[in-house]
Order: C-alpha cells, then sequence, then structure tokens
C-alpha cells in the first residue's frame, strides 16, 4: 500500500545537498591498513597543558553555562591575541562571542547578515560548508572560479565580474579549504576596494590563519574600514588542535555581535564551559606548541607537493592550511573515480575535488595533518596506483 504520510523535510533541508566528504569516510570504516589523508584535522592531540587546564576546572566544579557571550578571560585574551597578530582592536566587552567552532561562527554570521534573495559571492572550490551556509537562511551563493595557473588565488576583478544590485556580500575563506590558496594582501586591499564601493558585507573565515608558511596572515577586518564591514570567524580546532573541543569566536563591531546573539543565545546559549577554559590556556601559553606544529606541517607540505609533482600529479605549492591539491586529470579519472578506486584498490583515502564545487573537478584534496611515514606510504601507494592508470 502506497505510504500516505506528507514529506516532513522542508524545501530548504531538501535543497542542501549532503556533504560529498562523508562517502569516502563510510567507505573507507573498517578496510584495514588505510591510510587517511581525508579527515581535515591535525594528528596531534591537544597539547597537555591545555587538557589539563580542562580537567582541573572540571575537578574544581567548573560544570555550569557561561555568559552568552563566552568567559570574560577568554574574550580579553581573543581581543590581546588580535591585537598582538593584526594590530586591531576588539573590544572583549562588545565585539567577540564565543562560539562552538567556527562552524557555528560561520552559521550565526550569514542569519545575522542574509535575507532571502540576498547573494553571497564565494570562491571555488570552497570548503563544503560555505553553501549550505549561505542556503540555510535564504541566501543564493554566487560561485568565483579559481584555478591553478593563479595558485586558486581569488582574485578582486572576478569578484567584481559578480556584483549585483542583489550582493549583500563576499564570503572569505583565507587560507582556503580545500586549496591552500592565500589571498595576499595587495589582494585582499582590492577586494576592500570594492567592497567599500559596492556597500558590501565580508564575512572573513580565518580558522587556518595560524597556518601562513610562506608571508604572513592579513586579518581582512585589519585593512583600512574593514572593521565595521567584516565578520572575523575564526577558531582553536587547526591551529592548536582541538578539533574535538568545538570552541571558535566571531569578532565584529557592537551592532553586528548584537545580531548574531540573537542566533547564538537561542540555538548554543555558550560554548561549553571547559572547552572555553582549554582556550584560554592555549592564548596564554599555547604559542610554543603553535609554533612546532606549524614547523612540522611545513616540513610535510613539502615532501607530500614535491612527491606529488614527481609522480606526475601536478600540485602548486600551497602557501597555507594543511592540504595539497593536486591536478588528477593526466589519468583520465575523474576525481569520484580516482578517490574511490584509490580507497578500494590501494587503500589511501583522498577527497574528490569535486565535492568542494565546479572548479575542485579533476583534483583531490590530500590532507597533509598526518606523520611523515604515513604520507611517504601514501605517496609510494599513489605512484603505484597511477602507474597502474595510466595505461
Ligand atoms: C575553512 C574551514 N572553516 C571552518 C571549519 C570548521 O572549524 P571548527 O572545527 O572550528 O568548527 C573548518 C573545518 O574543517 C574549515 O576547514
Amino acid at each position: 500500500m502506497a505510504d500516505k504520510r506528507r514529506n516532513i523535510i522542508s524545501q530548504r533541508a531538501t535543497n542542501i545537498p549532503p556533504s560529498g566528504i562523508r562517502r569516502f569516510f563510510d567507505l573507507s570504516a573498517g578496510v584495514p591498513g588505510i591510510i587517511s589523508l581525508g579527515v581535515g584535522e591535525p594528528d596531534y592531540v591537544t597539547p597537555w597543558h591545555i587538557s589539563e587546564a580542562a580537567i582541573s576546572s572540571i575537578k574544581k566544579g567548573y560544570t555550569m553555562y557561561t555568559s552568552n557571550y563566552g568567559l570574560l578571560e577568554l574574550r580579553q585574551e581573543l581581543s590581546r591575541h588580535l591585537n598582538h597578530r593584526y594590530k586591531i582592536d576588539y573590544d572583549p566587552k562588545s565585539e567577540i562571542i564565543v562560539t562552538s567552532g567556527a562552524s557555528e561562527a560561520l552559521d550565526i554570521a550569514m542569519r545575522a547578515v542574509i535575507d532571502p534573495g540576498d547573494e553571497v559571492i564565494v570562491g571555488d572550490p570552497t570548503y563544503v560548508a560555505y553553501i549550505p551556509c549561505i542556503i540555510m537562511p535564504g541566501g543564493v551563493p554566487v560561485t568565483v572560479p579559481t584555478t591553478m595557473d593563479n595558485d586558486f588565488e581569488l582574485k578582486a576583478s572576478e569578484i567584481e565580474k559578480r556584483i549585483t544590485p542583489k550582493t549583500k556580500a563576499v564570503l572569505l575563506g583565507n587560507p582556503n579549504n580545500p586549496t591552500g590558496a592565500v589571498i595576499e594582501k595587495d589582494e585582499l586591499l582590492k577586494i576592500a576596494k570594492l567592497v567599500e564601493k559596492n556597500d558590501l558585507a565580508v564575512i572573513s573565515d580565518e580558522i587556518y590563519d595560524r597556518l601562513v608558511y610562506d608571508g604572513e596572515h592579513t586579518c581582512f577586518a585589519s585593512l583600512p574600514g574593514m572593521k565595521a564591514r567584516t565578520i572575523t570567524c575564526g577558531g582553536f580546532s587547526k591551529s592548536y588542535a582541538m578539533t574535538g573541543w568545538r570552541v571558535g569566536y566571531v569578532a565584529a563591531i557592537p551592532n553586528v555581535i548584537e545580531a548574531m546573539m540573537k542566533v547564538h543565545q537561542y540555538i548554543m546559549m555558550c560554548a561549553p564551559i571547559m572547552s572555553q577554559i582549554g582556550a584560554i590556556e592555549a592564548l596564554k601559553n599555547g604559542e610554543d606548541s603553535v609554533v612546532e606544529m606549524v614547523d612540522d606541517y611545513n616540513r610535510r607540505r613539502r615532501v607530500i607537493v614535491n612527491g606529488l609533482n614527481d609522480i606526475g600529479l601536478e600540485c602548486h605549492m600551497p602557501k597555507g592550511a594543511f592540504y595539497a591539491f593536486p591536478s588528477i586529470k593526466s589519468t583520465g579519472l575523474t576525481s569520484d573515480e580516482f578517490a574511490e578506486k584509490l580507497l578500494l584498490e590501494d587503500h589511501v583515502v583522498v577527497v574528490p575535488g569535486s565535492v568542494f564545487g565546479e572548479c575542485g573537478d579533476g583534483h583531490i584534496r590530500c590532507c597533509y595533518a598526518v606523520a611523515l611515514p604515513d604520507i611517504e606510504e601514501a605517496l609510494k601507494r599513489i605512484d603505484r596506483f597511477v602507474k597502474k592508470h595510466s595505461g
């Protein structure tokens, strides 16, 4: 008999594409001897002094809600940190909210800024959550292609071509996941000019700000006139190896913070207190660990990129984050076929570039936040796989 129940799934939820990454983790589950370059997270565990601070706080009975804004001490540390690194002033009392990861930061930023029908300009390839975060409040993503010819750098001239009267905001992921591209300061200044001229907002996801290898990270909000237009999203997951702690932040001017607070207070209330206490310790005493981990990622970056190029998979040298994004076009396989066959035949997990957008097709994403011997073994297997499939 036909099922007469009505379909309870909303149109908006129906329209959101499922994450293409998940399928690969499901496929690899339980396969012995797998090397995963798939998940975008550090292979390090959180530095012990950070964990200890959180454990000790639980022992002392810190197990309750905090202010919706987050612990004032953490906001003060964030303010100090952003000022120290990027010479930007955020008032800890009125210009920062502690969130459950940069994920929540992105979500509340979008919901605060977007009305239904508003267009948001975003680079392609792009982090998998960006398009859903734009669609959820009714926004319309407008993608800007980026290519390997210019190291996947998002160009102001390409953004300009896509600005319409409906454009409300530009979403920047800098450094970029999945390409590792860093938008250089001169290009950011051109983007800032466009933003000013067209009266736009900017949501700047800078979760990889500490993972910049050649040169320095530029915080978009620190550019002249940009603080008032920008929501800076950041977090602790990548720089401090704290993915499981679910702690991040947004920084913006007070009226924008208040708009985001309306969403945050109802859907999240506050980030977990023990994670906030860990984050305070990270900012106060975690710098040596960050430097050590980043140095290590830098070494691995060179090994994987040189290795992929030697295999014949053309790969630009990513300037930030911890992803290599080689072209696999020389094999004649699609990125989906490449990733699936590589997993099933030679037991290496990579993510097909197509899950990050049209411009990602023909590429794979290899996370190199993985121990060096595993990277070396993965490269051997990829070499074997490519030889097998090159005729
Ligand atoms: C570009 C980018 N933004 C945001 C996030 C989410 O980070 P968090 O763990 O802080 O929610 C990720 C995680 O992979 C990411 O790659």
